[in-house]
Parts: C-alpha cells; sequence; structure tokens
C-alpha cells in the first residue's frame, strides 16, 4: 500500500496520519489527528480499525497529550480507553504508556513516549511477518494447492501495523506460489470484507471472490473451501475468541461441514485475566448502521435494532490459533497457557 495505514509525521511534537478507512475503497483519504479527541474520534467512528491498528493509534495518540504534564498523559489514557471496549490490543497499548510516563521526566515524556508508541508500531509488524510466516507452513502442511479458504471482516494491512494476522497468511501463501482462492465474506453490518479485504487483496493480485454473509454456507456445501481463517479482537484463558460480528457462524458451518476454522492473532490480543469468553465486553453499535448502511435507508424509520459488533466463538470451534510465538492446537487452556503469558 503506498499510503501507510498509521504514520507518525514529524517529532515528538509531531502529529498522527491516517488513512480513512470510513473513504474505502472509493477514495485513500488521509486524516490528521492533532489532539487526543482527534484519535478518539479516528477510533471510534472506525476511521482506523482492527484491534493491532486500534492499539497503535491510541499509543500515539498518547504522545498527543504529552506537551502539557504528567496528569494529562492519565487522563488521555482514560479517555482513549473508552473509545471501544472490545479490541484488548488497545488497552494492553494503552497501559504500555502508561508506564512509560511514570518513569519519564517532564523533559523526556514527549520523546520516551513517542519512542515507546513507535516499538509498539514496530512489533506490530515483526508479530504480523511472523504470524504470516507459521499460519502459511499450518496451511501448506494440511491444504491442497487448489484450496479455498474463506475469510471474513479485515485483517490486513489496514488492521495492523504490519501485513496483518489472518490476511498475512494469505499473503504469505500467495508469496509462496501456494495461491489459495481467497472468498471474502462482505461482513455485514460495515462491510469490512467487501470495502477493505477485497481492496487489499486486489492490490496484492490475490486471487479472490466476495460473498455476501449468507452464501458461505453453500460455497462451503459446493467445496468451494477448504478452511477458514479469521482475526481476533480478544481471546480469553480458555481460547475462546471474540472477533467481528459473524465469526461464530462461520466457525460453526466449518464444523458442520468438517473444515478447519483457524484464528490468527498475536500474543497482544490474548487476555488471560478472563477465564472465557463470556467475560468479553462485546460492543453495541449505532442502530443506523444496520439501517442506513452508507447513508441508504434499509428499514422503516424507528424498528427495533440490535447491533453487536462481535461476536464469540467457543474455544471448541476453533481447530488452532495461529500466533507469533507459533500455533496453538489444541485450543485449551492448558495450550493457551503455555504459549501465552502477558
Ligand atoms: O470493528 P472492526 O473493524 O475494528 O473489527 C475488526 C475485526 O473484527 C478484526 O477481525 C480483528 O480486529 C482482527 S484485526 C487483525
Amino acid at each position: 500500500m503506498s499510503t501507510p495505514t498509521i504514520e507518525w509525521v514529524g517529532d515528538a511534537d509531531g502529529h498522527l496520519r491516517l488513512i480513512d478507512q470510513t473513504k474505502l475503497p472509493v477514495k485513500t483519504a488521509v486524516l490528521n489527528c492533532d489532539t487526543v479527541d482527534d484519535v478518539w474520534w479516528a477510533i471510534k467512528k472506525l476511521s482506523v480499525r482492527g484491534a493491532p491498528a486500534i492499539g497503535i493509534a491510541a499509543a500515539y495518540g498518547v504522545v498527543l497529550a504529552a506537551s502539557d504534564s504528567h496528569e494529562s498523559i492519565k487522563t488521555a489514557c482514560d479517555h482513549l480507553a473508552t473509545s471501544r471496549p472490545t479490541a484488548v490490543n488497545l488497552f494492553w497499548a494503552l497501559d504500555r504508556m502508561r508506564r512509560v510516563a511514570e518513569d519519564a521526566s517532564d523533559a523526556d515524556l514527549a520523546e520516551c513516549l513517542l519512542t515507546e508508541a513507535r516499538a509498539i508500531h514496530a512489533e506490530d509488524a515483526e508479530q504480523c511477518a511472523a504470524i504470516g510466516r507459521h499460519g502459511a507452513d499450518l496451511l501448506e502442511r494440511t491444504l491442497s494447492k487448489a484450496s479455498g479458504i474463506l475469510t471474513h471482516c479485515n485483517t490486513g494491512a489496514l488492521a495492523t501495523g504490519g501485513d496483518g494476522t489472518a490476511l498475512a497468511v494469505l499473503f504469505e501463501l500467495h508469496r509462496r506460489g501456494f495461491a489459495p482462492h481467497v472468498y471474502a465474506d462482505e461482513t455485514r453490518p460495515l462491510l469490512q470484507g467487501s470495502r477493505l479485504t477485497m481492496w487489499e487483496l486486489n492490490d496484492r493480485g490475490v486471487e479472490a471472490t466476495l460473498i455476501c454473509d449468507s452464501m458461505a454456507a453453500h460455497v462451503m456445501r459446493e467445496g468451494r473451501v477448504a478452511a477458514a481463517i479469521v482475526g481476533a479482537d480478544r481471546i480469553a484463558a480458555n481460547g475462546d475468541a471474540a472477533n467481528k460480528i459473524g465469526t461464530y457462524s462461520v466457525a460453526l458451518l466449518c464444523k458442520a461441514h468438517d473444515l478447519p476454522f483457524y484464528v490468527a492473532a498475536p500474543s497482544t490480543t490474548f487476555d488471560l485475566s478472563l477465564a472465557s469468553g463470556d467475560e468479553i465486553p462485546i460492543e453495541e453499535r449505532a442502530a443506523e448502521e444496520v439501517t442506513q448502511p452508507g447513508g441508504v435507508t434499509f428499514a422503516p424509520d424507528g424498528v427495533n435494532v440490535y447491533n453487536p459488533a462481535f461476536d464469540v466463538t467457543p474455544a471448541d470451534l476453533i481447530s488452532g490459533i495461529v500466533t507469533e510465538r507459533g500455533v496453538i492446537a489444541p485450543v485449551d487452556k492448558g495450550s493457551v497457557g503455555r504459549l501465552i503469558t502477558n
């Protein structure tokens, strides 16, 4: 991608520049954030989205408060933490920024915070690359070359500081000449699959076909896909994984069709403080996202709407979790604990 998803411009007194993902695929617009509140809104409105990307953007957001005082850093972290509830990467990144602020002197504060935000960004890029390699090794071992692979939501360079999580696996397979045909769920209601994943796959020259979410069962029954791979926003200690609404349905469909269902996520997406997925907070978003997507009215005025942005896939439906440290399989409390220590 010629325009970076997330970029800090200038020195410690600089600003954050994001691709405004709400405008894709129609145009590649950038959004400059000069204040903590600009970053809060960018996260809230999904101008920047995807669990790792939210954490990275928030970390840079804290730097924007650094010219004031230590107290303003605490306020900034508390504020940014209210932007979205489900992706744990947000809280993980803010905790890192808080710890750095505690140890920094007033004179060094801005510089130390920028260094830490850049480190969070760079580490995520490295983790994406490792996830790509581990996931590609796994799928190369288990699938035949002609396989189709289904994915849901967007888990690529737009969602992370690097090449992505589930999409990094597909990009790596493509690089190796093991050419999977990707089936991308459109991912209602906000269409991250059709708007963002198809845009990224096209950009990289990966063979892909867009389907509506409701077509996944049919596509599996026809034998078009041999596996599904998705990302995650928060994974509990027992391996239950929260991801974009509709992911749980994909996992159930995989089980019904005897297909492997994989999750790809960095260790920063695990929350070992939660025993199971029942404890993961699920964001509910505005009714208009369902009734008026893109400003076009799809439902009568005033109807009741339930719009959870995420669902939880129980660990027993997950064939393996691909992390930067290797693959967790089978997925249970013991195997998660052995690979991940937060
Ligand atoms: O609401 P979004 O677009 O932020 O949801 C994103 C997802 O659910 C992704 O699948 C998840 O964050 C993994 S991103 C590598």
